[in-house]
């Protein structure tokens, strides 16, 4: 695929995804209509679309039919979690971060009680966003009973991937550690001691890393792309395939997180940089140096591609997706 007809398709592809999204936004008004404000204002602050759009390349690549509704509720209530997790890492008590996606952070537009009940309220909006696509299967009218059993069967599956993918062994789990690390880091400087779990030693380190990069980032790529093949209908081998190849991605794309911190310009980015160092983190490129973290994601994005080319359905744009990220600068 031409790289400009690659631009065009990204684009289109970005624009259908922030479609479905602006499908199931909260309604604003009510009393609780700031809250629902502060949550709409950090949906629609922008941002890739890269998760949902991930889930809708590996729903066709599965063999997914266009048109269904409960892959668009799932688009939608996954990067409603994404972008919690965002609003909460800003907040002053994780990264305290000012700027995101291009404007200001919600916590410091709506103060930080807001911050965190936006949050909790994209959350909790995302799960009943996803319930939504249950119910709708259980009442699909008309529908032979075989065929609803399956769509259940598919929905509840996708649902509880997502649960996972997020919770405590996903997401909150990896935000957990990566807070616990640079707590500990930023007690070695202020004091000079070695914190008691800090075992040093390079190989402990990287395993460490590696540990919250996968969880804290790699997991909701992977319930993404996990969730696009199980509404698709894909074997249970070919999930654990998708769950190896978005693994893959998700290290390489927090990887390169790490990388744009130091290197990338805050304008293109949309966020601060120089964020992880003024917060004591533990990054990929504080630990294995600049070069040997680009040469990493390079590695681990062509090992998803070839994770990719051993599936039947068209992939051509997932791949070039993929490789396009290797060098993103935003
Ligand atoms: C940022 O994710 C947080 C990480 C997991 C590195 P994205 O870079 O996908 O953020 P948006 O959605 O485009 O703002
Ligand atoms: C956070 O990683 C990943 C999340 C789960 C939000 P970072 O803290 O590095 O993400 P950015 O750089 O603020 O986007
Ligand atoms: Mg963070
Ligand atoms: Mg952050
Ligand atoms: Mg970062």
């Amino acid at each position: 695929m031409e790289t400009l007809v690659f631009e065009q398709e990204l684009k289109e592809r970005t624009r259908l995804a922030e479609e479905v999204l602006k499908k199931y936004l909260p309604a604003e008004g009510g009393p609780q209509g700031r809250l629902t404000e502060a949550m709409n204002y950090s949906l629609l602050a922008g941002g890739k679309r890269l998760r949902p759009v991930l889930m809708r390349e590996t729903y066709e690549m599965c063999g997914g039919q266009e048109e269904d509704p409960a892959l668009e509720a799932f688009m939608a209530a996954i990067e409603m979690i994404h972008t919690y997790s965002l609003v909460h890492d800003d907040l002053p008590a994780m990264d305290n971060d000012c700027y995101r996606r291009g404007k200001k952070t919600t916590w410091y537009v709506y103060g930080d009680a807001m911050g965190i009940l936006a949050g909790d309220g994209l959350l909790n909006y995302a799960f009943e966003t996803a319930a939504g696509a249950l119910t709708r299967c259980c009442q699909g009218e008309g529908i032979p009973e075989g065929e609803r059993m399956a769509g259940l069967k598919r929905i509840s599956e996708a649902f509880s991937v997502l649960a996972r993918k997020a919770g405590i062994y996903g997401m909150i789990g990896g935000q957990a550690v990566d807070i616990m690390d640079s707590e500990n880091q930023t007690a070695v400087a202020e004091n000079g001691n070695q914190a008691p779990e800090d075992k040093g030693g390079e190989p402990q380190e990287l395993e460490r890393l590696l540990f919250i990069h996968e969880h804290k980032t790699a997991a909701l790529i992977q319930a993404a792309m996990m969730i696009g093949a199980i509404l698709a209908g894909a074997a249970p081998q070919k999930v654990r395939e998708i769950e190896k190849c978005a693994y893959n991605i998700g290290i390489a794309f927090q990887i390169q997180d790490d990388v744009l911190d130091v290197v990338g310009n805050s304008q293109e980015l949309g966020k601060s940089i120089g964020s992880d160092a003024q917060n004591n983190k533990r990054t990929y490129v504080a630990l294995m140096g600049l070069d040997r973290a680009k040469a990493d994601v390079e590695a681990l994005s062509q090992e998803a591609v070839d994770i990719l080319d051993g599936f039947q359905g068209r992939h051509e744009f997932l791949k070039q997706l993929i490789l396009a990220l290797i060098h993103r600068t935003h």
